[in-house]
């Protein structure tokens, strides 16, 4: 396994282009099972979760490939509607084949994801919208069975003990637009990215009203179109990117971004004190004075955005003052403080919150990724740290980044892989 090395106290300067965005591009992905005509998806990361995608594809009877950017998708002849547990332990995203393959095979067999560091993320919310939509569902030997002699609309509300779910709602909307009649989403997430999909959904013939929004409409059509896309820019990379500016106290031009989306995130950072300028498709970050203290609470889009709760501990975490992180959306997602706290981090947890009293200096450490957005964490706090941090586990990063290790080197960052 690979690990990063990154050697502490270098301000970050100059110009990144930020990535496709790994939460658009799998169930977009997904969607592509829902016609048999060839799809054209432009602005595609190259990440393990794309590859892991298309291997998924490409098992149940897709001819795929992705050459700079571009994945292309095309039926070939045998259909297979089963999702192995092989891919789907792997990256629970691939659940959300279950709605297209559902709508357009009337049976599918996808095993149940399994749980990981951030959380048990169950799927009873898929399940409920899929009964809801008319078809029987069994739950054999860790996967779930589904059939269907026809999907028929519903009106279902879709809202969770932590609100809205987004691949839930990314799974029923696309099960509904081969089912007969109309179905509303109530309580639908509205992240960009179900916008994103429904944008695709809609270029291959869907009709749906109200995606972004949680109410969102569709009218069943018999069947779907090939079609061509561009994904939206990954703003959990852009506000990746806005952190290691403020924490390296540097001072960054984020390209290939729609700040629109990246709202709650901009407030909290002008709140600290950061110096934003937003144009079209950029935003430059730099750091002008000393930051202070900000209390932050995670909630479903447009609120402050769970998968970049470790980030900005990362940065509080050397902020003067005390500053307290809230998550409600994963109670769980803290593996993280123990990390930073082996780098000098004055951490405490209390359940759902994180007390983080900000220290004058970090300190480098051999340091363990656990999950996605914890690995972003560990490399921020590595940016600033006195001497030198060591990362194993960054296939959790390579995930969801693509080439961060290269972007950074760009910025200026001491940054480089080695084998473990
Ligand atoms: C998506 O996961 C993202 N992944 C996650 O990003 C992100 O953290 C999450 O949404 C929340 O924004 C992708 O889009 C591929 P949820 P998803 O269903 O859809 C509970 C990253 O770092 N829930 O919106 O699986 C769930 O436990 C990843 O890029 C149910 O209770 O998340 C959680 O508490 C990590 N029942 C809350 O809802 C269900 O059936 C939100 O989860 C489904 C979810």
């Amino acid at each position: 396994m690979d690990k990063l090395v990154v050697e502490g106290g270098i301000r970050l300067k100059g110009e990144v282009v930020v990535s496709g965005a790994k939460n658009a591009i799998l169930p977009i992905l997904a969607a592509t099972l829902l016609t048999d005509e060839p799809c054209l998806i432009k602005g595609a990361p190259n990440l393990c979760d794309t590859i892991t995608m298309l291997k998924i594809l490409r098992s149940l009877g897709k001819n795929v490939g992705l050459d700079r950017g571009i994945v292309t998708v095309a039926a070939n002849r045998h259909k297979n509607f089963i999702a192995d547990y092989k891919f789907v332990s792997t990256m629970r995203a691939s659940f959300c084949v279950l709605g297209p393959l559902l709508a357009k095979l009337k049976k599918a067999k996808v095993s149940l994801p399994g749980g990981c560091v951030i959380g048990v993320r169950p799927v009873d919310l898929h399940i409920k919208g899929m009964k809801a939509l008319g078809a029987n569902i069994s739950v054999e030997s860790g996967y779930v069975v589904a059939k269907t002699s026809q999907l028929k609309g519903n009106h279902i509300y879709l809202g969770g003990i932590y609100g809205s779910s987004v691949l839930a709602t990314a799974n029923v909307m696309m099960a509904a637009t081969l089912a007969q009649g109309r179905t509303v989403i109530e309580a639908a997430a509205c992240e960009p990215e179900i916008v994103d999909l429904a944008s695709f959904l809609i270029k291959m013939g869907a009709k749906i009203e109200g995606a972004g929004t949680p109410i969102i409409e569709i009218e069943g059509v018999k069947q779907l179109r090939g079609a061509e896309h561009t994904i939206i820019p990954d703003r959990i990379e852009a506000g990746t990117f806005m952190i290691a500016a403020l924490i390296t106290k540097g001072d960054i031009l984020i390209k290939n971004v729609l700040f629109h989306h990246l709202g709650a995130v901009i407030d909290k950072l002008e709140e600290t004190g950061a110096s934003i300028t937003k144009t079209d498709n950029s935003i430059r970050v730099c750091f002008k004075r000393g930051l202070k203290p900000i209390n932050i609470t995670t909630l479903p889009y447009p609120g402050f955005p769970t998968d970049m709760q470790a980030q900005m501990m990362s940065l509080m975490s050397i902020t003067p003052g005390i500053s307290v992180i809230t998550e409600k959306i994963y109670p769980d997602r803290f593996m993280h403080v123990a990390e930073l706290n082996r780098m000098g981090a004055h951490i405490q947890r209390e359940g759902p919150h994180a007390i983080v009293e900000g220290v004058k200096h970090l300190s480098g450490a051999p340091v363990m990724a656990s999950d996605l957005r914890a690995s972003a964490s560990l490399v921020l706090a590595g940016l600033v740290a006195g001497g030198e941090t060591t990362i194993s586990r960054i296939y959790h990063l390579e995930r969801g980044y693509e080439n961060l290790e290269d972007k950074l080197q760009r910025l200026g960052a001491r940054i480089y892989k080695e084998k473990e």
